[in-house]
């Protein structure tokens, strides 16, 4: 196959592993979302897919070349014998700023410059406009003092989890509310749940969202008055590179609308959450922290976002119950090592 943005040759300094970034493809996903699990990390099973028809070239991934033969003199030759071992994302969902993240190695091979590598790469895309990222804190200092990511938003990403063993109790929340509708997000709603969204994002994403609410294994509900005229919110609902249910994007007017939605969701997941559930929510959200209170949830971490210039504010951070903007958007971009307690 012919692969786009293929670097040069590399070599790492004392293994000599030989590696090129390139642009990733649909092929590359499941070692993509692989690499990603050995790093204790989490993925929607389909989310890259459909933000790569969003972005493509932001998409890069790291690959080692197995062949013995001299390449050097040749870097547009594509590889046959090449495995991939790291991958590093940074995408405009927003016109002007990008969002960073899947930013993973092979864990046997972390410190011999492949993730640096990337990192170059994938900053040719984003250019000297804005970006944010989350930040672990184990690599904040890395991201704040050394990659240019200065300015911190006041806002924390807290991340929950019911596990396996947990019976989340789904009744508790909201059964149904006068003058509501709840229907699947079908063709016809596209333009109005597009519209809903670009309130609450501060932006249109007509085309990302078709392809957010037809993933493989996911589900997507919207709630409207019962002419189907005025939307309440809208929530969708994935399965991960683990087996573990994640919700979002789930934006609503008001915490009852959230509930019903979510009290949806959980119920029409083919797979319903077998290995547990993640959920993600602003500190500055209230009502979605309410949920997760009464869903019995456990608190796991709390993640800072960092941008290289003004933090982004043209969001309607009330809307948003669950998190997946293009800022905290934990499910494809966001760098959270989501269960690395259980799997470190
Ligand atoms: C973070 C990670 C992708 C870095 O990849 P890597 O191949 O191990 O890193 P490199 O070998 O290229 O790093 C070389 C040097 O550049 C630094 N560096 C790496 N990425 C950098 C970046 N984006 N900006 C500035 N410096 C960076 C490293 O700290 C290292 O510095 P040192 O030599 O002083 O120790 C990798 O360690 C990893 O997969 N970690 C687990 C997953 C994870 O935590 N991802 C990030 C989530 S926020």
């Amino acid at each position: 196959m012919e692969h786009h943005n293929l670097s040069s040759l590399m070599t790492t300094k004392n293994d000599k592993i030989r590696f090129r970034v390139r642009q990733m493809t649909n092929e590359d996903v499941p070692t993509v979302l692989e690499i990603w699990a050995k790093n204790n990390l989490h993925e929607g099973t389909h989310t890259i897919q459909s933000f790569m028809i969003q972005d493509p070239e932001g998409f890069i991934v790291a690959e080692q070349i197995n062949d013995s033969d001299d390449l050097d003199g040749n870097p547009s030759q594509t590889i046959g014998n090449a495995s991939i071992i790291g991958m590093c994302v940074g995408i405009f969902v927003h016109p002007t700023i990008a969002f960073i993240g899947m930013y993973g190695v092979q864990p046997e091979l972390h410190g011999r410059g492949i993730g640096l590598a990337m990192w170059r790469k994938m900053l040719d895309h984003v250019g000297s406009l804005n970006a944010g990222l989350y930040a672990v804190p184990e690599h904040l200092t890395m991201y704040r003092d050394r990659a240019g990511f200065h300015q911190p938003d006041d806002r924390m990403l807290i991340i929950y989890e019911s596990d396996e063993s947990d019976q989340l109790n789904v009744d508790i929340l909201v059964p149904s509310i006068p003058e509501t509708k709840i229907q699947r997000i079908t063709t016809e709603w596209y333009s109005k749940v597009i519209d809903y969204d670009a309130q609450v994002h501060g932006y249109i994403r007509a085309k990302l969202l078709p392809h957010v609410f037809t993933e493989e294994g996911s589900i997507a509900f919207v709630a409207s008055d019962t002419t189907g005229q005025r939307i309440f919110g809208y929530g969708c609902m994935r399965t991960n590179n683990i087996g573990k249910a994640m919700i979002g994007p789930l934006y609503a007017n008001n915490g009852a609308v959230a509930e019903l939605l979510m009290r949806y969701l959980f119920s029409r997941l083919s797979t319903p959450f077998g290995k547990g559930l993640l959920y993600m929510t602003l500190d500055s959200n209230h009502g979605g922290q309410l949920i997760a209170d009464k869903l019995c949830l456990k608190q796991q971490e709390k993640i800072q976002r960092f941008f290289r210039f003004q933090p982004y504010e043209g969001a309607d951070w009330n809307r948003e119950f669950k998190s997946f903007d293009f800022l905290s958007n934990i499910t494809l971009l966001a760098s959270s090592k989501l269960n690395r307690w259980r799997h470190g």
